[in-house]
């Protein structure tokens, strides 16, 4: 059942980009709320200003528009709502998945099935008396594609996975779309109270396959290696880099070695340890 926020969803079989269409709207005041679907985008968008392509009517192309009562450095949390809220509705379906910071959704092998991707409106209707700023998240759920690994390009084999090719059938993206749009509500209201937040983080913190992971951390003009150990209240992550703690606000983050948290135990494998 859907909350009271997410009533507007806009449907399209093609756009450029399900965030561009929502920012765009931010600019000219549109409340909380609104959420813009596509079955295809000609110019999805992706981090670090990658592209995201999925072949048409094969994922969910999801963008919701926010107005959380945040500060700029807690916006990462918004991020955070939507993944853990795309999580649930995963595990509705019949698969669990884990954050790998800072917005992937990845199998326990650590192979993708989501992305997210946050953006901020700073300019238009944001700013004007009464109108808090707004900050677009958008997912791309590999919901059905690819259905085996011949799907894939070369590059992509092993690294990215779809709920179908998981679990051995096809998914409903509609029943998707409502689960995660459920599941979101009440993450969205959150945001916007400390305890919330507080709740939030919690269960980031849990989710993420990152923390234990030893990590590649690329930084624009810079990188360092690290243990990754935890996630501060915004949501960013702490490295450490040969004992010295370092805080990674936005950055590429490759695992080296998996988190010992999230590797089920084996022949001749130690216990999980927190
Ligand atoms: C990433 O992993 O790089 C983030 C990918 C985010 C893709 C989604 S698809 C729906 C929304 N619209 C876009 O243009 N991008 C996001």
């Amino acid at each position: 059942m859907l909350g009271p926020r997410f009533t507007d969803v806009r449907r399209f079989d093609e756009l450029d980009s399900t965030n561009r269409y929502l920012v765009d709207e931010a600019r000219t005041g549109v409340p909380e709320g609104l959420v813009a679907v596509a079955d295809h985008q000609s110019a999805g968008r992706g981090r670090l200003g990658r592209r995201w392509e999925a072949p048409a009517g094969s994922s969910l192309l999801v963008s919701v528009l926010l107005r959380p009562d945040l500060l700029s450095g807690q916006r990462h949390l918004a991020t955070a709502a939507v993944a853990l809220a795309a999580a649930d509705a995963a595990t509705d379906a019949g698969i669990e998945l884990w954050v790998k910071w800072p917005n992937d959704l990845v199998v326990a092998d650590g192979r993708k099935v989501a992305g997210v991707l946050a953006e901020a409106e700073l300019d238009g209707a944001s700013g004007a008396p009464g109108v808090r700023p707004a900050v677009v998240v958008g997912i791309g759920i590999n919901v059905n594609w690819p259905a085996t690994d011949t799907d894939l390009p070369g590059d992509l084999v092993g690294a990215a996975t779809s709920l179908r090719q998981q679990l051995g059938h096809p998914v409903d993206r509609e029943a998707l779309l409502s689960a995660f749009l459920a599941h979101l509500e009440p993450r969205v209201a959150g945001l916007s109270e400390p305890d919330g937040r507080l709740c939030l983080h919690a269960e980031l913190r849990s989710r993420c396959i990152t923390i234990g992971a030893d990590v590649h951390v690329q930084l624009p003009g810079t990188a360092f290696e690290g243990t990754a150990v935890e996630l501060t209240p915004e949501g960013h992550l702490v490295v450490n880099d040969h004992g010295r703690l370092r805080t990674v606000v936005a950055g590429d983050v490759v695992h080296l070695r998996p988190s010992s948290r999230f590797v089920p135990p084996g022949p001749g494998r130690p216990p999980p340890q927190e």
